[in-house]
Protein backbone atom coordinates (compact mmCIF):
# COMPACT_ATOMS: atom_id res chain seq x y z
CA UNK A 1 0.00 0.00 0.00
CA UNK A 2 1.50 3.55 -0.99
CA UNK A 3 2.72 5.71 1.82
CA UNK A 4 0.64 8.76 2.85
CA UNK A 5 3.36 11.20 4.18
CA UNK A 6 2.08 13.24 7.26
CA UNK A 7 3.07 16.86 7.18
CA UNK A 8 2.74 18.02 10.78
CA UNK A 9 2.18 22.19 11.00
CA UNK A 10 1.02 22.36 14.36
CA UNK A 11 4.15 24.10 15.26
CA UNK A 12 3.89 26.62 12.34
CA UNK A 13 -0.06 27.07 11.08
CA UNK A 14 -1.15 25.95 14.23
CA UNK A 15 0.67 28.01 16.47
CA UNK A 16 -0.41 31.22 14.42
CA UNK A 17 -4.05 30.68 15.69
CA UNK A 18 -5.10 33.34 18.02
CA UNK A 19 -3.78 32.61 21.78
CA UNK A 20 -1.79 29.67 20.28
CA UNK A 21 1.29 31.07 20.73
CA UNK A 22 4.08 28.95 22.56
CA UNK A 23 7.88 29.28 23.89
CA UNK A 24 10.51 28.15 22.25
CA UNK A 25 10.64 25.21 24.96
CA UNK A 26 7.22 24.70 24.68
CA UNK A 27 7.71 24.36 20.90
CA UNK A 28 10.73 22.14 21.57
CA UNK A 29 8.91 19.78 23.71
CA UNK A 30 5.63 19.41 21.20
CA UNK A 31 8.26 18.67 18.45
CA UNK A 32 10.28 16.13 20.27
CA UNK A 33 6.31 13.98 20.52
CA UNK A 34 5.83 14.64 17.19
CA UNK A 35 9.31 12.83 16.38
CA UNK A 36 7.76 9.48 18.83
CA UNK A 37 4.65 10.29 17.02
CA UNK A 38 6.35 9.34 14.05
CA UNK A 39 5.53 12.32 11.55
CA UNK A 40 7.14 12.58 8.09
CA UNK A 41 8.01 16.43 8.29
CA UNK A 42 7.27 18.89 10.86
CA UNK A 43 6.86 22.30 10.14
CA UNK A 44 8.80 24.18 13.10
CA UNK A 45 7.76 27.70 11.97
CA UNK A 46 8.54 30.43 9.83
CA UNK A 47 11.79 31.99 10.57
CA UNK A 48 11.79 35.11 8.69
CA UNK A 49 8.22 35.89 11.30
CA UNK A 50 10.69 37.08 14.21
CA UNK A 51 13.32 36.80 15.91
CA UNK A 52 11.11 34.09 18.50
CA UNK A 53 10.81 31.81 15.42
CA UNK A 54 14.21 31.84 13.89
CA UNK A 55 15.30 30.12 17.24
CA UNK A 56 12.31 27.98 17.77
CA UNK A 57 13.19 26.68 14.35
CA UNK A 58 17.33 26.67 14.82
CA UNK A 59 16.49 24.22 18.31
CA UNK A 60 14.48 22.20 16.74
CA UNK A 61 16.86 21.25 13.57
CA UNK A 62 20.04 21.08 15.73
CA UNK A 63 17.75 18.88 18.45
CA UNK A 64 16.72 16.55 15.78
CA UNK A 65 19.78 14.96 15.51
CA UNK A 66 19.35 13.30 18.95
CA UNK A 67 15.66 11.92 18.38
CA UNK A 68 15.59 7.87 17.61
CA UNK A 69 13.21 9.03 14.43
CA UNK A 70 14.12 11.85 12.84
CA UNK A 71 11.71 13.42 10.45
CA UNK A 72 12.42 16.35 7.91
CA UNK A 73 12.31 19.83 9.63
CA UNK A 74 10.60 22.55 7.56
CA UNK A 75 10.52 26.26 7.87
CA UNK A 76 7.68 28.09 5.96
CA UNK A 77 9.14 31.19 3.43
CA UNK A 78 7.10 33.83 1.46
CA UNK A 79 8.89 33.78 -2.06
CA UNK A 80 10.84 36.46 -1.57
CA UNK A 81 14.81 36.42 -0.83
CA UNK A 82 14.71 37.23 2.34
CA UNK A 83 12.69 35.01 3.80
CA UNK A 84 14.13 32.38 2.02
CA UNK A 85 17.66 32.91 2.80
CA UNK A 86 16.64 33.24 6.84
CA UNK A 87 14.56 29.91 6.35
CA UNK A 88 18.14 28.31 4.80
CA UNK A 89 19.99 29.90 7.95
CA UNK A 90 17.41 28.82 10.32
CA UNK A 91 17.34 25.07 8.58
CA UNK A 92 21.36 25.15 8.42
CA UNK A 93 22.14 22.41 11.20
CA UNK A 94 18.93 20.07 10.29
CA UNK A 95 19.77 16.42 9.77
CA UNK A 96 17.05 16.52 7.09
CA UNK A 97 15.62 20.30 5.84
CA UNK A 98 12.81 21.41 3.73
CA UNK A 99 11.90 24.97 2.60
CA UNK A 100 8.27 25.90 2.18
CA UNK A 101 7.77 28.85 -0.46
CA UNK A 102 4.22 30.24 -1.47
CA UNK A 103 2.44 32.82 -2.92
CA UNK A 104 -0.79 33.25 -3.68
CA UNK A 105 -2.65 32.29 -6.86
CA UNK A 106 -5.99 33.36 -6.86
CA UNK A 107 -7.30 36.74 -8.51
CA UNK A 108 -8.99 38.14 -5.63
CA UNK A 109 -5.64 37.82 -3.73
CA UNK A 110 -3.19 38.86 -7.38
CA UNK A 111 -5.60 41.93 -7.37
CA UNK A 112 -5.76 43.19 -3.77
CA UNK A 113 -3.42 41.82 -1.62
CA UNK A 114 -0.14 41.77 -4.34
CA UNK A 115 -0.85 43.82 -6.74
CA UNK A 116 0.70 41.35 -9.17
CA UNK A 117 0.30 39.81 -13.07
CA UNK A 118 0.12 36.42 -14.02
CA UNK A 119 3.53 36.87 -15.47
CA UNK A 120 5.10 38.36 -12.95
CA UNK A 121 3.38 35.35 -10.24
CA UNK A 122 4.93 32.69 -12.85
CA UNK A 123 8.06 34.64 -13.41
CA UNK A 124 8.34 34.94 -8.92
CA UNK A 125 7.36 31.44 -8.85
CA UNK A 126 10.09 30.53 -10.70
CA UNK A 127 13.15 32.53 -9.36
CA UNK A 128 12.42 32.22 -5.82
CA UNK A 129 11.75 28.03 -5.80
CA UNK A 130 15.55 27.90 -7.56
CA UNK A 131 16.74 29.99 -5.12
CA UNK A 132 15.27 27.92 -2.28
CA UNK A 133 16.70 24.92 -4.17
CA UNK A 134 20.21 26.18 -4.07
CA UNK A 135 20.24 25.67 -0.72
CA UNK A 136 18.32 21.95 -0.31
CA UNK A 137 17.07 19.72 -3.04
CA UNK A 138 14.33 19.10 -0.83
CA UNK A 139 11.63 22.45 -2.00
CA UNK A 140 7.56 22.70 -1.34
CA UNK A 141 5.97 25.01 -2.94
CA UNK A 142 2.39 26.21 -2.27
CA UNK A 143 -0.15 28.39 -4.60
CA UNK A 144 -1.99 30.04 -1.91
CA UNK A 145 -5.78 29.97 -1.69
CA UNK A 146 -4.80 27.29 -4.44
CA UNK A 147 -8.69 26.10 -3.87
CA UNK A 148 -10.21 29.86 -5.45
CA UNK A 149 -7.71 30.11 -7.79
CA UNK A 150 -8.42 29.82 -12.33
CA UNK A 151 -7.33 26.29 -12.88
CA UNK A 152 -5.70 27.00 -15.90
CA UNK A 153 -3.25 29.72 -13.91
CA UNK A 154 -2.75 27.26 -11.29
CA UNK A 155 -1.31 24.32 -13.61
CA UNK A 156 0.90 26.96 -15.57
CA UNK A 157 2.57 28.51 -11.65
CA UNK A 158 2.57 24.92 -10.44
CA UNK A 159 4.47 23.79 -14.24
CA UNK A 160 6.78 26.75 -13.30
CA UNK A 161 7.88 25.63 -9.84
CA UNK A 162 8.75 22.06 -11.10
CA UNK A 163 10.69 23.12 -13.40
CA UNK A 164 12.34 25.15 -11.04
CA UNK A 165 13.33 22.42 -9.01
CA UNK A 166 10.12 21.67 -6.02
CA UNK A 167 10.09 18.37 -5.49
CA UNK A 168 6.60 18.94 -3.17
CA UNK A 169 3.42 20.85 -4.90
CA UNK A 170 0.81 21.56 -1.72
CA UNK A 171 -2.27 23.05 -2.76
CA UNK A 172 -3.84 25.10 0.34
CA UNK A 173 -7.56 25.78 0.40
CA UNK A 174 -6.65 28.82 2.79
CA UNK A 175 -10.09 29.88 3.24
CA UNK A 176 -11.49 26.16 3.89
CA UNK A 177 -13.86 26.71 0.67
CA UNK A 178 -13.70 23.92 -1.23
CA UNK A 179 -16.34 20.51 -1.08
CA UNK A 180 -14.38 16.93 -1.29
CA UNK A 181 -15.85 16.54 -4.79
CA UNK A 182 -14.14 19.71 -5.90
CA UNK A 183 -10.83 19.24 -4.02
CA UNK A 184 -10.84 15.42 -5.29
CA UNK A 185 -11.15 16.78 -9.30
CA UNK A 186 -8.74 19.44 -8.27
CA UNK A 187 -5.83 17.10 -7.09
CA UNK A 188 -6.93 14.44 -9.74
CA UNK A 189 -6.27 17.33 -12.54
CA UNK A 190 -2.90 18.40 -10.83
CA UNK A 191 -1.76 13.99 -11.18
CA UNK A 192 -2.95 14.09 -14.42
CA UNK A 193 -2.14 17.60 -16.26
CA UNK A 194 1.02 18.66 -14.39
CA UNK A 195 2.38 15.64 -12.74
CA UNK A 196 2.59 13.23 -15.07
CA UNK A 197 4.11 10.49 -13.91
CA UNK A 198 7.02 12.32 -12.38
CA UNK A 199 8.58 12.04 -8.73
CA UNK A 200 6.87 14.70 -7.34
CA UNK A 201 4.63 14.52 -4.25
CA UNK A 202 1.30 16.21 -4.19
CA UNK A 203 0.17 17.36 -0.64
CA UNK A 204 -3.10 18.14 0.78
CA UNK A 205 -3.84 21.25 3.02
CA UNK A 206 -7.02 22.00 4.20
CA UNK A 207 -8.52 25.00 6.21
CA UNK A 208 -11.84 23.64 8.18
CA UNK A 209 -13.58 26.97 8.10
CA UNK A 210 -16.79 24.71 6.68
CA UNK A 211 -16.06 21.45 8.79
CA UNK A 212 -14.35 20.29 5.70
CA UNK A 213 -10.74 20.12 5.97
CA UNK A 214 -10.68 16.57 7.23
CA UNK A 215 -13.13 14.94 4.65
CA UNK A 216 -11.87 17.46 1.85
CA UNK A 217 -7.88 15.78 2.83
CA UNK A 218 -9.38 12.05 2.32
CA UNK A 219 -10.38 12.77 -0.65
CA UNK A 220 -7.11 14.24 -1.88
CA UNK A 221 -5.41 11.24 -0.98
CA UNK A 222 -7.98 9.15 -2.89
CA UNK A 223 -7.24 11.66 -5.71
CA UNK A 224 -3.67 10.62 -5.36
CA UNK A 225 -1.92 13.18 -2.77
CA UNK A 226 0.43 11.27 -0.78
CA UNK A 227 1.25 13.95 1.83
CA UNK A 228 -1.11 15.47 4.16
CA UNK A 229 -0.71 18.75 6.17
CA UNK A 230 -2.24 18.89 9.45
CA UNK A 231 -2.15 19.95 13.52
CA UNK A 232 -2.74 17.95 16.50
CA UNK A 233 -6.08 18.52 18.04
CA UNK A 234 -6.94 20.50 14.22
CA UNK A 235 -5.62 23.91 15.72
CA UNK A 236 -4.76 26.82 13.15
CA UNK A 237 -5.90 29.77 11.71
CA UNK A 238 -9.13 30.86 12.40
CA UNK A 239 -11.60 27.19 12.59
CA UNK A 240 -8.55 25.22 12.11
CA UNK A 241 -6.54 22.86 9.86
CA UNK A 242 -7.17 19.01 9.65
CA UNK A 243 -6.88 17.47 12.62
CA UNK A 244 -3.52 14.77 12.47
CA UNK A 245 -5.08 12.72 14.60
CA UNK A 246 -9.10 12.42 12.48
CA UNK A 247 -6.75 11.96 9.21
CA UNK A 248 -4.49 9.35 10.49
CA UNK A 249 -7.27 7.22 12.23
CA UNK A 250 -9.78 7.22 9.28
CA UNK A 251 -7.13 5.67 7.08
CA UNK A 252 -6.16 3.45 9.76
CA UNK A 253 -9.47 2.47 10.30
CA UNK A 254 -10.75 2.60 6.75
CA UNK A 255 -7.84 0.99 5.06
CA UNK A 256 -10.46 -1.23 3.30
CA UNK A 257 -11.92 2.30 1.68
CA UNK A 258 -8.29 4.34 1.15
CA UNK A 259 -5.11 3.41 -0.56
CA UNK A 260 -2.85 4.44 1.47
CA UNK A 261 -1.00 4.14 4.66
CA UNK A 262 0.77 6.85 7.08
CA UNK A 263 3.24 5.25 9.48
CA UNK A 264 2.41 7.25 12.65
CA UNK A 265 2.46 5.04 15.58
CA UNK A 266 -1.15 5.98 16.98
CA UNK A 267 -0.54 5.18 20.60
CA UNK A 268 1.58 8.40 21.24
CA UNK A 269 -1.96 10.71 19.50
CA UNK A 270 -3.26 10.91 23.31
CA UNK A 271 -0.15 12.35 24.42
CA UNK A 272 0.54 14.39 21.70
CA UNK A 273 -2.96 16.22 21.73
CA UNK A 274 -2.29 16.74 25.83
CA UNK A 275 0.66 17.99 25.25
CA UNK A 276 -0.20 20.58 22.39
CA UNK A 277 -3.77 21.32 24.43
CA UNK A 278 -1.16 22.16 27.63
CA UNK A 279 1.08 24.24 25.78
CA UNK A 280 -1.27 25.92 23.40
CA UNK A 281 -4.04 26.28 26.37
CA UNK A 282 -6.30 25.15 23.17
CA UNK A 283 -8.85 23.01 25.20
CA UNK A 284 -9.56 19.77 23.54
CA UNK A 285 -13.73 19.41 23.20
CA UNK A 286 -15.14 16.66 25.61
CA UNK A 287 -17.17 15.51 22.28
CA UNK A 288 -13.80 15.41 19.80
CA UNK A 289 -13.27 13.04 17.54
CA UNK A 290 -10.62 10.58 18.30
CA UNK A 291 -8.95 12.40 21.43
CA UNK A 292 -12.32 14.05 23.17
CA UNK A 293 -12.95 12.88 26.74
CA UNK A 294 -15.72 11.65 25.64
CA UNK A 295 -14.84 9.78 22.39
CA UNK A 296 -14.56 6.38 23.89
CA UNK A 297 -17.55 6.74 26.50
CA UNK A 298 -20.36 4.92 26.25
CA UNK A 299 -23.20 6.68 28.35
CA UNK A 300 -26.75 5.42 26.72
CA UNK A 301 -27.74 1.87 28.28
CA UNK A 302 -28.39 0.79 25.15
CA UNK A 303 -24.58 1.22 24.31
CA UNK A 304 -23.45 0.14 27.72
CA UNK A 305 -25.50 -3.48 26.89
CA UNK A 306 -24.08 -4.12 23.38
CA UNK A 307 -20.79 -3.23 24.53
CA UNK A 308 -20.75 -5.57 26.82
CA UNK A 309 -21.90 -8.37 25.07
CA UNK A 310 -19.63 -7.47 22.40
CA UNK A 311 -17.47 -4.33 21.84
CA UNK A 312 -17.82 -4.49 18.20
CA UNK A 313 -21.79 -3.64 18.63
CA UNK A 314 -20.40 0.14 19.19
CA UNK A 315 -16.68 0.38 18.85
CA UNK A 316 -14.66 0.92 15.77
CA UNK A 317 -11.58 1.86 17.32
CA UNK A 318 -10.26 1.10 20.62
CA UNK A 319 -8.98 3.90 23.29
CA UNK A 320 -6.14 2.54 23.38
CA UNK A 321 -4.94 2.23 19.45
CA UNK A 322 -4.35 6.08 20.22
CA UNK A 323 -2.92 6.38 23.79
CA UNK A 324 -6.09 7.12 25.72
CA UNK A 325 -6.70 3.78 27.58
CA UNK A 326 -4.82 4.10 30.91
CA UNK A 327 -2.51 6.71 32.12
CA UNK A 328 0.76 4.37 31.74
CA UNK A 329 2.88 3.30 34.67
CA UNK A 330 1.97 4.44 38.08
CA UNK A 331 5.08 5.59 39.87
CA UNK A 332 4.62 5.93 44.26
CA UNK A 333 5.98 7.68 46.89
CA UNK A 334 9.02 4.93 47.51
CA UNK A 335 10.09 5.48 43.44
CA UNK A 336 13.09 6.59 43.78
CA UNK A 337 14.60 9.56 41.56
CA UNK A 338 16.74 6.84 39.39
CA UNK A 339 13.37 5.08 38.51
CA UNK A 340 11.92 8.35 37.55
CA UNK A 341 14.21 9.49 35.30
CA UNK A 342 14.12 6.28 33.89
CA UNK A 343 11.00 6.53 33.02
CA UNK A 344 10.68 9.66 32.12
CA UNK A 345 13.35 8.99 29.39
CA UNK A 346 11.27 6.51 27.83
CA UNK A 347 8.31 9.01 27.11
CA UNK A 348 10.99 11.04 25.84
CA UNK A 349 12.17 13.61 28.35
CA UNK A 350 15.73 13.53 28.17
CA UNK A 351 16.07 15.56 31.85
CA UNK A 352 19.08 17.53 32.79
CA UNK A 353 21.02 16.59 36.36
CA UNK A 354 18.99 19.86 37.79
CA UNK A 355 15.69 19.70 36.11
CA UNK A 356 15.64 16.15 37.03
CA UNK A 357 16.20 17.65 40.82
CA UNK A 358 13.12 19.67 40.33
CA UNK A 359 10.77 17.32 38.42
CA UNK A 360 11.71 14.86 41.31
CA UNK A 361 10.80 17.17 44.13
CA UNK A 362 7.36 17.78 42.80
CA UNK A 363 6.98 14.18 42.33
CA UNK A 364 7.37 13.72 45.86
CA UNK A 365 5.43 16.39 47.19
CA UNK A 366 2.56 14.75 45.16
CA UNK A 367 3.11 11.58 45.65
CA UNK A 368 3.20 12.26 49.43
CA UNK A 369 -0.43 13.95 49.24
CA UNK A 370 -1.80 11.31 46.83
CA UNK A 371 0.22 8.19 46.91
CA UNK A 372 0.46 6.99 43.07
CA UNK A 373 1.32 9.84 40.18
CA UNK A 374 0.60 8.24 36.51
CA UNK A 375 2.31 9.19 33.19
CA UNK A 376 -0.62 12.12 32.66
CA UNK A 377 0.03 13.91 35.98
CA UNK A 378 4.09 13.12 35.38
CA UNK A 379 4.19 15.17 32.01
CA UNK A 380 2.14 18.16 33.41
CA UNK A 381 4.85 18.36 36.24
CA UNK A 382 7.38 18.69 33.48
CA UNK A 383 5.70 21.33 31.77
CA UNK A 384 5.59 23.11 34.43
CA UNK A 385 9.21 22.96 35.00
CA UNK A 386 10.07 24.17 31.23
CA UNK A 387 8.37 27.71 33.19
CA UNK A 388 10.15 27.44 36.39
CA UNK A 389 13.74 26.55 35.18
CA UNK A 390 13.83 29.89 33.49
CA UNK A 391 11.83 32.20 36.01
CA UNK A 392 13.49 34.95 37.39
CA UNK A 393 10.95 36.08 40.40
CA UNK A 394 10.43 32.77 42.52
CA UNK A 395 7.73 31.84 44.80
CA UNK A 396 9.32 31.09 48.01
CA UNK A 397 5.51 30.82 50.15
CA UNK A 398 1.82 31.12 50.24
CA UNK A 399 -0.59 31.31 52.45
CA UNK A 400 -4.40 31.41 52.10
CA UNK A 401 -7.65 31.72 53.87
CA UNK A 402 -11.00 31.77 52.55
CA UNK A 403 -14.27 29.95 52.99
CA UNK A 404 -18.14 30.63 53.81
CA UNK A 405 -17.53 33.53 56.56
CA UNK A 406 -13.57 34.44 55.95
CA UNK A 407 -12.18 37.35 53.82
CA UNK A 408 -10.37 35.59 51.15
CA UNK A 409 -6.88 36.77 52.10
CA UNK A 410 -3.69 35.71 50.78
CA UNK A 411 -0.01 35.82 51.77
CA UNK A 412 3.37 35.19 49.73
CA UNK A 413 7.18 35.74 49.82
CA UNK A 414 8.98 36.06 46.69
CA UNK A 415 12.63 35.93 45.84
CA UNK A 416 13.16 39.07 43.19
CA UNK A 417 15.63 38.85 40.68
CA UNK A 418 18.55 40.08 42.40
CA UNK A 419 17.80 37.48 45.47
CA UNK A 420 16.03 39.76 48.01
CA UNK A 421 12.94 38.79 49.55
CA UNK A 422 9.73 40.15 49.98
CA UNK A 423 6.69 39.68 51.40
CA UNK A 424 2.57 41.04 51.20
CA UNK A 425 -0.60 40.36 52.10
CA UNK A 426 -4.00 41.44 50.29
CA UNK A 427 -7.62 40.41 49.73
CA UNK A 428 -9.18 39.46 46.87
CA UNK A 429 -12.83 38.62 45.47
CA UNK A 430 -11.85 34.82 46.20
CA UNK A 431 -8.33 32.75 47.12
CA UNK A 432 -7.32 33.13 43.57
CA UNK A 433 -7.74 36.40 43.51
CA UNK A 434 -6.19 37.09 46.61
CA UNK A 435 -2.90 35.55 45.58
CA UNK A 436 -2.56 37.22 42.70
CA UNK A 437 -2.99 40.09 44.11
CA UNK A 438 -0.71 39.48 46.69
CA UNK A 439 1.61 39.14 44.03
CA UNK A 440 1.04 42.24 42.23
CA UNK A 441 1.64 43.93 45.76
CA UNK A 442 5.22 42.41 46.12
CA UNK A 443 6.00 43.14 42.74
CA UNK A 444 4.91 46.89 43.35
CA UNK A 445 2.80 47.06 40.14
CA UNK A 446 -0.02 44.42 37.95
CA UNK A 447 2.38 44.25 35.32
CA UNK A 448 0.06 43.04 32.31
CA UNK A 449 -3.71 42.22 32.08
CA UNK A 450 -4.93 38.98 32.65
CA UNK A 451 -6.45 37.87 29.48
CA UNK A 452 -6.77 33.73 29.76
CA UNK A 453 -7.18 31.88 32.52
CA UNK A 454 -7.36 27.84 32.07
CA UNK A 455 -7.78 25.28 34.84
CA UNK A 456 -7.22 21.61 34.54
CA UNK A 457 -7.29 18.51 36.29
CA UNK A 458 -3.88 16.17 34.62
CA UNK A 459 -5.50 13.04 35.61
CA UNK A 460 -8.92 11.60 37.39
CA UNK A 461 -9.99 12.08 40.55
CA UNK A 462 -10.73 14.62 42.99
CA UNK A 463 -7.00 14.54 44.41
CA UNK A 464 -5.19 15.04 40.58
CA UNK A 465 -2.66 16.91 39.64
CA UNK A 466 -4.49 20.21 38.71
CA UNK A 467 -2.70 22.44 35.65
CA UNK A 468 -3.18 26.36 35.40
CA UNK A 469 -2.57 28.09 32.33
CA UNK A 470 -2.53 31.91 32.45
CA UNK A 471 -2.05 34.27 29.56
CA UNK A 472 -0.88 38.17 30.59
CA UNK A 473 -0.62 41.26 27.76
CA UNK A 474 0.41 44.70 28.49
CA UNK A 475 1.36 47.39 26.06
CA UNK A 476 1.71 45.01 22.35
CA UNK A 477 3.20 42.15 24.30
CA UNK A 478 1.81 38.78 25.70
CA UNK A 479 3.05 35.94 27.54
CA UNK A 480 1.76 32.96 28.90
CA UNK A 481 3.12 30.75 32.34
CA UNK A 482 1.87 27.29 33.49
CA UNK A 483 1.84 26.11 36.88
CA UNK A 484 1.11 22.50 38.01
CA UNK A 485 0.35 21.32 42.18
CA UNK A 486 -2.11 19.09 43.55
CA UNK A 487 -3.14 22.45 45.27
CA UNK A 488 -4.74 24.55 42.68
CA UNK A 489 -4.21 28.17 44.33
CA UNK A 490 -0.29 27.49 44.35
CA UNK A 491 -0.66 26.13 40.76
CA UNK A 492 -2.12 29.48 40.10
CA UNK A 493 0.26 31.56 41.90
CA UNK A 494 3.39 29.81 39.80
CA UNK A 495 1.62 29.89 36.82
CA UNK A 496 0.83 33.50 37.77
CA UNK A 497 4.17 34.24 38.31
CA UNK A 498 5.35 32.46 35.24
CA UNK A 499 3.69 34.30 33.09
CA UNK A 500 4.90 37.65 34.87
CA UNK A 501 8.60 36.47 34.33
CA UNK A 502 7.74 35.52 30.68
CA UNK A 503 6.07 39.17 29.99
CA UNK A 504 8.79 40.89 31.61
CA UNK A 505 11.40 38.79 29.22
CA UNK A 506 9.31 39.76 26.20
CA UNK A 507 8.87 43.28 27.00
CA UNK A 508 12.60 43.61 27.44
CA UNK A 509 13.21 42.22 24.26
CA UNK A 510 10.85 44.38 22.23
CA UNK A 511 12.12 47.20 23.69
CA UNK A 512 15.99 45.90 22.87
CA UNK A 513 14.43 45.57 19.10
CA UNK A 514 12.76 49.15 19.24
CA UNK A 515 16.27 50.71 20.65
CA UNK A 516 17.91 49.10 17.81
CA UNK A 517 15.98 50.28 15.07
CA UNK A 518 15.45 53.99 16.70
O1 LIG B 1 -3.37 28.00 4.33
C1 LIG B 1 -2.41 28.31 3.60
O2 LIG B 1 -2.55 28.73 2.45
C2 LIG B 1 -1.08 28.20 4.17
C3 LIG B 1 0.05 28.31 3.22
C4 LIG B 1 1.17 29.11 3.78
C5 LIG B 1 0.48 26.95 2.83
O3 LIG B 1 -0.94 27.94 5.35
ZN1 LIG C 1 -2.82 27.13 6.21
Amino acid sequence: MPHVRIFDTTLRDGEQAPGCSMTVSEKLAVARQLSRLGVDIIEAGFPAASPGDFEAVQTIAQAAHQWTHVPVICGLARANTRDIETAARALALAPSARIHTFLATSAVHLTHKLNMSHAQVRQRVGEMVSLAVSFTPNVQFSPEDATRSETAFLHEVLHEAIEAGATTLNIPDTVGYTTPEEYFALIAGIRDEVVRGRDIVIATHCHDDLGLAVANSLAGVRAGARQVECTINGIGERAGNAALEEVVMALRTRADHFPATTRIRTTEIGRASRIVSRHTGMRVPANKAIVGANAFAHEAGIHQDGMLKHRDTYEIMRADDVGLESGGLVLGKHSGRAALRSHLASLGHVLSDSDCDAVFARFKEVADRKKVVDDRELEAIVAGLSERSVQAWRLELLQVSSGTHAIPTATVKLTTPDGVSRVAAAEGDGPVDAACRAIDVCMEEQVGELVEFHVDAAAEGINAVGGVRIALRADGCSAHGYGVHTDIIVATAEAYLAAINALLRVKARHEAIEGVAA
